[in-house]
């Protein structure tokens, strides 16, 4: 998947697509909030380093971070099926302005609907 979206350059593009989506988009407002206090550029550094592995490319997170367990990294959000939803209406968005052919992209996209459903308490 890694190679067939287009590598780490494309990754990063898309990533700083989305949190631009999320921090100017009325629609991701409830999204955003759930962001307050963090430094948005340190949280697309984030995405962008579990993306690579996430998508079997290098394993950054890993090696920087340690094991994602986003669950529990979630934990301390409020995340609802709202804000689950517009995290995704912001991915969506970022994907339809990336290069990634439209099969991959639904690919990628279904995979994101089903990390993000499984943030929702
Ligand atoms: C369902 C809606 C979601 C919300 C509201 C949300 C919100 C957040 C927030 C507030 C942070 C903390 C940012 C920071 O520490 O700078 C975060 C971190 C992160 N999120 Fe999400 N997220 C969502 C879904 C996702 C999904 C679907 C993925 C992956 C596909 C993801 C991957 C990450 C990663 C890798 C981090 C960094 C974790 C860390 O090192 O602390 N998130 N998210």
């Amino acid at each position: 998947m890694y190679e067939a979206v287009g590598g780490q350059a494309v990754i990063d593009k898309l990533v700083d697509d989305f949190y631009f989506i999320m921090a100017t988009d009325p629609l991701a407002a409830d999204c955003l909030r759930t962001h307050e206090g963090k430094d948005l550029s340190e949280s697309a550094h984030k995405l962008k380093f579990f993306l690579s592995g996430w998508l079997g490319g290098p394993q950054l997170y890993l090696e920087n971070f340690g094991h994602p367990r986003l669950r529990m990294r979630h934990s301390p959000f409020p995340i609802g099926q709202t804000e689950a939803e517009q995290w995704l209406y912001c991915m969506k968005k970022a994907l339809s302005q990336s290069s990634i052919a439209p099969d991959v992209e639904a690919q990628v996209f279904g995979a994101f609907v089903q990390v993000a459903t499984m943030l929702i308490r």
